[in-house]
């Protein structure tokens, strides 16, 4: 809170409201109307959030104007190059980097916990063989509750750090598991000698009949890709996350919420969507084409993997991606044209009025995709990537509320259906 004010007055009664400021250590000031229904009688109307604080948090700042992202103060570019993704994850949770013994502690945590029972197994095998990996990554994250019904105190420490730990190491086991589903080969079991990426390769690619080797280009990209999408303050997932858990809901029903939230296109279904489309597309010479069908009001396609509701300079994720996505095709020894195609349409689009005038940069998941098909991951299983770098936002931004007092969360409406009116007997009705 400072020390200033911001006076509302309403015209019809001639009350003044005094709004408090609050501030938080960077980004806009902002205005607590906390008061201003019980002092005025006015809900605020904001649909989308767009200019709405629904918490305060230590966790993530995005300046979306200067193109900044930082993870507890850290600059995103330096975690990038120098930390690992679990490094990160022990950041997100607990706000320091670890020394070398807690790092140490908390990759043996993780490791310990990457298992899952083998019912869970058994309940994937219930999925018909081509269901959306979002959809089984969903349902079974949220029958973990009845896996670890004696670890469900949400307030308790230990209960909540445990399902946080759980949540992260679980999840590549899951994804993993959900695309050898589809591809029908045997459940893969995590292997401990691995870290976190190279685990994940190992559980999606290995069979039985042959060995496998991670290649440790496509482990290093993966983990810096884990650490790009790990959090990003109160993206639509997150606060879906913070929402279920404002009811006290146990932490796998919030991520389970927060896996179908970020499956849309408009959110982690973008990068699914950013291949679709440039195969759509498919050559240069289409680029044009399909620039007008973006600007086209009528036309419901849009530019996949462009615009963000808080980047308009750039988003510093898609500037470290589109540099890794040359380096990993060169050190893979592959081209693609579709990497080409997206880098022409990325300079069409900027030079575009349209686009300028609308602030609308290429996001995080215009060129991960084609990373992640570089390394053998199939497109359905992209959003599933994305949700396994997310979960540690997600269980911190969970941790966060949990561990301080928080309400419901629950936004009010603007009414513009009927009056009242009577009963109609059926045998009345037009
Ligand atoms: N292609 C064409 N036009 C666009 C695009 C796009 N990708 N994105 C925004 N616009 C236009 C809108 O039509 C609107 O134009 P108008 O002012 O003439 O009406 C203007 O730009 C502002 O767009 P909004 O939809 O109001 O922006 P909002 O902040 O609500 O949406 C969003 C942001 C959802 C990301 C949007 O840009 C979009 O749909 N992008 C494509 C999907 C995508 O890439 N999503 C991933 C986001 S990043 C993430 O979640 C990981």
């Amino acid at each position: 809170m400072t020390d200033r004010k911001l006076s509302l007055t309403d015209p019809d009664s001639g009350k003044t409201l005094e709004l408090p400021v609050v501030a938080g250590t960077e980004g806009d000031p902002t205005m607590d109307i906390t008061r201003l229904n019980r002092e005025l009688g006015y809900f605020t109307y904001d649909p989308g959030y767009g200019t709405t604080a629904n918490c305060k948090s230590d966790i993530t700042f995005i300046d979306g104007t200067e193109g900044i992202l930082r993870y507890r103060g850290y600059p995103i570019e330096q975690l990038a190059e120098k930390s690992s993704f679990v490094e990160v994850a022990y950041l997100l949770l607990y706000g320091e980097l670890p020394t070398e013994s807690e790092l140490s502690g908390f990759d043996r945590d993780i490791t310990y916990h990457t298992m899952v029972h083998e019912q869970v197994n058994t309940f994937i095998r219930g999925f018909h063989y081509d269901a959306h990996p979002m959809a089984i990554l969903s349902g079974v994250i949220a029958s973990m509750a009845g896996f670890y019904q004696h670890n469900l105190d949400v307030n308790d420490p230990e209960h909540r750090d445990l399902a946080a730990k759980r949540l992260i190491a679980k999840m590549p086991t899951v994804a993993a598991a959900a695309y050898r589903h589809y591809m029908g080969w045997p459940s893969a079991y995590p292997r401990n000698s691995l870290n976190y990426a190279e685990r994940f390769l190992h559980m999606m690619f290995s069979v039985p009949a042959e060995a496998y080797e991670v290649n440790p280009v496509a482990a290093k990209a993966l983990d810096l890709l884990f650490i790009l999408h790990a959090d990003h303050e109160q993206n639509a997932s997150t606060s879906t996350v913070r929402l279920v858990g404002s009811t006290g809901a146990n932490p796998y029903a919030c991520v389970a919420a927060g896996i179908a939230a970020l499956w849309g296109p408009a959110h982690g279904g973008a990068n699914e969507a950013v291949l679709r489309m440039l195969n759509q597309i498919g050559d240069v010479s289409r680029v044009a084409e399909y620039m007008e069908k973006a600007k086209d009001k009528d036309d419901p396609f849009r530019l996949m993997g462009f615009g963000h509701r808080v980047y308009k300079n750039f988003d510093p994720r898609a500037t470290i991606i589109r540099k890794a996505c040359h380096e990993v095709l060169a050190d893979l020894g592959q081209s693609d044209p579709l990497l080409y195609l997206a880098m022409e349409l990325e300079r069409i689009a900027l030079e575009d009025d349209y686009f300028v005038e609308r602030k609308l940069y290429p996001n995080v998941d215009f060129y991960s995709g084609i990373i992640y098909k570089a390394l053998g991951i199939p497109t359905s299983m992209f959003t599933p990537m994305f949700a396994i770098g997310r979960t540690v936002g997600w269980v911190s931004q969970w941790l966060e509320q949990s561990a301080s007092p928080h309400r419901i969360g629950r936004p009010r409406q603007i009414y513009t259906g009927k009056g009242e009116r009577d009963y109609i007997a059926i045998d009345h009705r037009a």
